[in-house]
């Protein structure tokens, strides 16, 4: 058996405008994972795959599945990569406990989870940067344009200063800091925020390129606060998330639990991810975290995660 992880990610700041060129913040979170688990299956058919995902009743034999389905795709692409001639059947099981849809980088983490399995388990185990690029293939699928900064963080598993197109930079973190992420409980797929911002930029094209080039001078005031002085990180992700509301991606929901958070102690929070649902992220004193993820659970949230950023 050969086995395949990858974590969860946030993405402290910069969401949207990186899809438009501008750069963006993002981390591991380790305390989810995608784990895939590829066997030999002796009773299939030469060549073929069967393909288990137990937590979403999924199981589907890769030569009969749907050309958009999202595991199949990536078990195609990394197949392409190895020499598979005469190539016995093989299982192929996936779990993860990251919410999916929810801004924790869960497509992602599943990809490349089965990317290092499969080819490791043919035994040409792929490169970071080529599992990152066939991730970044399987990322068209859950929403059109993506800017590859899930695929990227969660293969390189650590901190990354991110432009579309660009090579990721590792971030300086100068000391630890602390997050309490919050869930709405709310999935809210991420093609559908997007496509929401797009058409605010296809209408008011100049007014939302501002907002963009706001949201990038807050990444590089983040960056430069990371690499120093983290405390100046709750205010930036006031003003992100302000920025954010404006694109139209809040909601209700992350609405309360923003305003939890800050009440119960947080210095900032702001969404993360795509939005209109999915999770938030409060940067909050270590001391204060057990305070702001109980404020979180009694405004509605659905799971909470306390996390330390460290050099
Ligand atoms: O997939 P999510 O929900 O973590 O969102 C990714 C961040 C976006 O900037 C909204 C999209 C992208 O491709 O960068």
């Amino acid at each position: 058996m050969t086995v395949g992880r990858a974590p969860g990610k946030v993405i402290l700041f910069g969401e949207h405008a990186v899809v438009y060129g501008r750069p963006a913040i993002a981390v591991p979170i380790q305390q989810v994972s995608a784990e895939a688990e590829v066997t030999d299956w002796p009773e299939g058919a030469a060549g073929e795959v069967l393909i288990e995902a137990p937590d979403v009743e999924s199981r589907v034999l890769l030569s009969r599945a749907r050309q958009e389905d999202p595991l199949a795709r990536i078990v195609r692409l990394t197949l392409a990569e190895v020499p598979t001639t005469g190539r016995q059947a093989l299982r192929l099981v996936v779990r993860s406990s990251i919410p999916m849809a929810s801004g924790l980088g869960s497509g992602a983490a599943v990809s490349v989870a089965v990317i290092r399995a499969l080819s490791a388990h043919l035994g040409h185990p792929l490169l970071p940067e080529r599992q990152s690029e066939l991730a970044f293939e399987g990322e068209k699928l859950h929403h059109g344009t993506p800017s590859g900064i899930d695929n990227t963080v969660v293969t390189f598993n650590r901190p990354v200063y991110f432009r579309r197109g660009g090579t990721p930079q590792t971030l300086l973190i100068q000391r630890p800091f602390h997050l309490v992420i919050g869930d709405t409980g709310h999935p809210s797929p991420t093609s559908v925020a997007v496509g929401r911002v797009r058409d605010q930029w296809q209408a008011s094209r100049p007014e939302t390129e501002a907002i963009f080039d706001e949201i990038a001078e807050v990444v590089e005031r983040a960056r430069e606060s990371i690499a120093g002085d983290p405390d100046q990180l709750g205010g930036l992700m006031d003003e992100n998330q302000a920025l954010l509301e404006q694109l139209g991606v809040s909601s209700p929901e992350l609405d309360r639990l923003l305003a939890a958070a800050r009440k119960a102690g947080a210095a900032g929070a702001k969404l993360s991810g795509a939005g209109l649902g999915g999770n938030m992220i409060a940067f909050t004193a270590a001391a204060d975290m057990g305070a702001v993820a109980s404020a979180l659970h009694q405004a509605g949230a659905v799971g909470t995660i306390a996390t330390e950023v460290a050099p």
